[in-house]
């Protein structure tokens, strides 16, 4: 029923399906409010886009509104840090699943300021210190390249986003103080903080968003102009880190319900990379406990059962 007679997926029907199936869930999670302009978005809403290596790309739902990628900006601030330094990059950062919150600060202080991963907002905030001392305004080059990687040049900060995190952002202040004092930070607190939440209020919308993350299911190569932004092992080991890291503490039950690498924010985005396929994006701003989006999560797992595809 959702395969041609080759058994390729027909994903139109089975974008349909999904759309139908996460009704009832809309309803269920809770939008975060911690950043106070994030608390104002309507949660009923769910839209959800698959962008093939072939060229073709489908969609349903909201799949053209734009929502604010939060933590989902991470993996794209990671993909141009490691594209710049290279493997130094893992001296001032780990690549451990943390199994705690992304915004805890326990394991900092007797892990001497290197934070476990690049995903959890202690590792986020060094990889902006690392752009920090590449760019004159890290948030910008990050955009940028979000612009290029979705071959759109709408994408842009949400103001009101940015300036309603730094007012509150008081455990990002203290997850960088603590980094600082390990020398593990080598810009000024107040920039690398004020870059990462404008940074974090990047709006993209699901169509883009899975266009913007195709290169890392083409093996570090851009499918529709085959500009190559990673060579294919570091491709690779992005995906490694956003398999075990990607959704925090709840890494494991994505991995074990979904089957693929996948990049969660708290505005209720999440890209997820099938290698050599295609990259899907899926938005829904009720979160569950663990800050990832619950319709999402839901939406994903549906996915790969009915293609039938993932990693395993
Ligand atoms: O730093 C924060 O708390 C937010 N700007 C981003 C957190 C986030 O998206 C975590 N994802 N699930």
């Amino acid at each position: 029923m959702f395969a041609n007679e080759s058994g390729t997926p027909d994903y139109a029907s089975i974008l349909h399906c999904i759309e139908e199936e996460v009704q009832p869930m809309l309803s269920q999670g809770k939008v975060a409010s911690y950043i106070p302009q994030l608390a104002k978005v309507e949660r009923e809403q769910f839209g959800m886009a698959v962008y093939l290596l072939d060229g073709r790309s489908f969609s349903c739902g909201a799949a053209h509104t734009r929502f604010s990628a939060q933590s989902v900006t991470k993996l794209f601030a990671l993909a141009l840090a490691y594209r710049r330094e290279g493997h130094e990059i893992w001296q001032r950062v780990g690549k451990e699943p943390s199994g705690n919150p992304f915004n805890s600060l326990v394991q900092l202080e007797y892990e001497r300021g290197k934070p476990r991963n690049p995903f959890i907002n202690a590792g986020a905030l060094v990889i902006t210190d690392i752009l920090a001392s590449r760019f004159v305004e890290s948030e910008i080059a990050v955009l940028q390249f979000m612009r290029q990687l979705a071959d759109s040049n709408s994408l842009d900060f949400d103001r009101a986003v940015a300036e309603s995190e730094i007012e509150t952002a008081h455990r990002n202040f203290a997850i960088a103080h603590m980094i600082k004092d390990f020398g593990n930070l080598h810009n000024p607190v107040k920039r690398v903080v004020s870059s990462y939440c404008r940074q974090c209020s990047i709006t993209v919308n699901c169509l883009e968003l899975a266009r913007a993350g195709s290169f890392l299911a083409g093996h570090g190569k851009i499918p529709w102009s085959e500009q190559v932004v990673l060579d294919q092992s570091s491709a690779k080991r992005i995906n490694a880190v956003m398999l075990t890291c990607g959704t925090y503490d709840a890494a494991g039950e994505f991995a074990y319900r979904v089957g693929l690498p996948a990049k969660s924010g708290v505005g209720g985005g999440i890209v997820a990379v099938l290698p050599g396929v295609a990259c899907v994006a899926v938005w829904s701003p009720g979160l569950d406990p663990t800050g990832n989006s619950l319709a999402g999560m839901y939406a994903l797992e549906r996915f790969t059962t009915l293609t039938k595809l993932s990693i395993f």
